[in-house]
Order: C-alpha cells, then structure tokens, then sequence
C-alpha cells in the first residue's frame, strides 16, 4: 500500500499544503517545531481516525480556523482510493471516494498505516490498558470481528457491574450475565494469545536487527484463564470466589478487561527493568511487529516512525536503518539525519515539499 499524495487543510501548524512522497523510505526533514509529527500524525489519522497523541480532535485544526481537512490518495494493488477526513465544531466527516463512511474501522482496508511515535516508549512500564489497547487495535486491523466481540464483552460488563451495584441483590440475574460473559470472553482469549504467538517471532526478527546481534526477547501474555479445555468449568468456579468480592467493590474483578501481556529481555520485564534505549527498541520492535505477518505484498501497511532516531547511539540507529530496507513504503521524520536512496521531504514555513 502507498501514499501517493497527501494534503493538509488547516491541519495543526498548516495552512494549506500537498505533498507526492516517494514509493520507499521518506525521510521528513525540519527543524524543531517545524510540524514534521504534526505530518506524520496526519498520516496515521487517515487509517484510524483517531490522533496517535490521544489528542481531542478539535485540538487538530489550525488555531484559528473553523474547520480541518485532510486527503490521503492510496494506492493497493492496481486500484486508487481517496481518504479524506473533515473536522468541525460539529464533529468529524470521514469519506472515501468522496462518501461518508459508517465504521471508521473501514479505513484499514483503504489505509493501513503502522506507526510509532515517542508517545509509545512507556508502553511496557506504562498501564495495562495501554497494553490491551495496542494489542486489539493490532488484531482488529487483521480481523475486525475482534472489535466486535470485544465491545459485545464490555456491554455485558456494564450490565453486570450495574447489577453488582444494584441496591436489590439479584444473584440469578448476575449468574446469567456471568455465564454470557464466560462465553462472550473465550474467543478474545484464543485470539489475543494465538496473535501473541504469532508477533514472538516477528518482534524478536526486528529487535535482533536494531541490537545488531541475538538477544533473548520474549513476550509473556497473561490470559485471566487458560482458554483450552475446560475452560469455561474454570471460569464458573472463578466468577463465583471472586462473586462476594464483586457485589462489594460493585465491579468485575477479572476477566479480558484486566488482562496483560508483558515484554521480557534476557529474562526481565523490560517496562520495569530496561533502559529507555531498551524500551525505546523493544516498543519499536512491538509496533512494527505486525507488519512481517502479512504477506500478500499489497496488503503491506505503510509505516511512520516519528523521532525514532533521536535517542538511539549510532550501532543502533544503523540496525534500524536494515530494517527500513525491508519495509514498503516509510515515512521517518527526524531533525538531522542521512539515509541513502530516501526521498527527502522537507517541513518548513508550514509547508512540506518533497526535495528529493
Ligand atoms: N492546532 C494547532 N494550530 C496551530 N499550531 C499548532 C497546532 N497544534 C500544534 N501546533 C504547532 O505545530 C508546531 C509543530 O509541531 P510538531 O510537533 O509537528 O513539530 P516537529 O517538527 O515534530 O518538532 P520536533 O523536532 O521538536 O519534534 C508546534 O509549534 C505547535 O505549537
Ligand atoms: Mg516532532
């Protein structure tokens, strides 16, 4: 999948500006404060519809302006497809091909972008939930049916947690929204520990190359129950310890909704014991992960990586730059750096311009 233009309307520090980045590696060059992130969160907007900073969309549009737009035109396999977002007082328009859509989740299909940006390092000492959020959205990209089910698992949740709360104690009540949510939960557990299983190798090819040589990488996935035979015995007997624990706190206190997954190098957690360096590398690795396990060429997602090289010394900047040689189409911004063969595009006076 490729970028093949993109245009920014009142988008952050823009006013108005186009650029046609190049099929490979894009190197966004500028300085401090010139709106290379403010590029590359653009970039992923198109996929998700969501910032990567967590940001309130109203925070996206220009200071000043009533309203942002911004227009990506991908292309996958032989085919042109137009994503374009508008952002107003009265809230967002997502269109493809100039038609709204319903499910922002249907953008994947159109633009499929794998980014990482700074915000992500703390992702492993960080909260659980950050962890949990990573881990669907990367399996719901691959099969939104995942997405589905999880909501289906929280709507039961809500109405068990009400019940748990409810002045009138109803325990038949709460045993039938225990039983739907014992099922409801199982095939988010198989799916989240065969994805696991399946990112292990993936990360640990990426890691290998950036540290320049072997190093122990493991990713440990902590179901709340193991999901294989007779597991949903377990998770009855499970529901009721925890019952009388429940009806006090007024809330579930198990299930998919607590469950983690934790990133371990040469034997350790590396959110409690590595560096920042490590984490940084580890997190990376995680984020790109998913891009080795498609295969079909013009499914390959674009990849954005903002400020990746700042903190990294210059062994570990060159091992990441093997890995980009191995990508589809990227986008890199950085404030000074040098890759060979890159398409240049250069930020400046609110503009982005390909040089290169
Ligand atoms: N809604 C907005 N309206 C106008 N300007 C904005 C808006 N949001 C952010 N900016 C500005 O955009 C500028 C560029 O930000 P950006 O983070 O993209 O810079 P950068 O090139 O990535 O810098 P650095 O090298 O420091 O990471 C900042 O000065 C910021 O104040
Ligand atoms: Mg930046």
């Amino acid at each position: 999948m490729i970028l093949e233009s993109l245009r920014l309307s009142n988008w952050r520090n823009y006013e108005a500006t186009t650029v046609s980045p190049g099929p490979k590696t894009n190197l966004v060059v500028g300085v401090n404060g010139a709106g290379k992130t403010n590029l590359a969160e653009a970039i992923y907007y198109l996929s998700i519809a969501r910032s990567w900073r967590g940001s309130d969309d109203k925070r996206l549009i220009r200071d000043g302006a009533p309203s942002c737009y911004v227009e990506g035109v991908f292309r996958k396999g032989g085919r042109t497809r137009k994503v374009g977002i508008e952002i107003s007082a009265a809230g967002k328009k997502v269109l493809i091909d100039d038609k709204p859509i319903r499910r922002t989740t249907d953008l994947a299909a159109v633009a499929n972008v794998l980014a990482f940006s700074p915000t992500d390092v703390p992702l492993f000492s960080g909260p659980p939930a950050d962890r949990r959020a990573f881990l669907d959205l990367a399996i719901g990209r691959e099969n939104p049916t995942h997405l589905k089910e999880l909501s289906r698992v929280a709507q039961i949740l809500k109405e068990r947690n009400a019940a748990l709360k409810s002045e009138f104690r109803n325990d038949g009540y709460v045993e039938v929204l225990t039983n739907e949510l014992i099922a409801a939960e199982k095939p988010v557990v198989l799916r989240r520990q065969a994805y696991v299983g399946r990112l292990i190798p993936a990360v640990r090819r990426v890691a290998d190359k950036i540290f320049g040589r072997e190093r122990p990488v493991d990713i440990i996935y902590q179901p709340f129950l193991d999901p294989g035979n007779g597991y949903e015995e377990a998770a009855k007997a499970l529901y009721r310890d925890t019952l009388e624990g429940d009806y006090a706190r007024g809330t579930t206190a198990q299930g998919v909704h607590k469950e983690d997954f934790c990133v371990m190098l040469d034997g350790l957690d590396v959110g409690g014991r590595g560096s920042q360096g490590e984490n940084r590398i580890l997190s990376l690795a995680l984020h790109l992960a998913p891009f080795f396990l498609i295969e079909d060429e013009a499914d390959k997602p674009i990849v954005v990586l903002d400020d990746v090289y700042s903190e990294l010394d210059e062994q570990h900047a060159e091992g990441l730059t093997t890995i980009l040689e191995e990508l589809g189409q990227a986008f890199i911004t950085a404030t000074n750096k040098t890759i060979s063969g890159a398409s240049i595009i250069e930020v400046a006076d609110h503009k982005a311009i390909r040089r290169e």
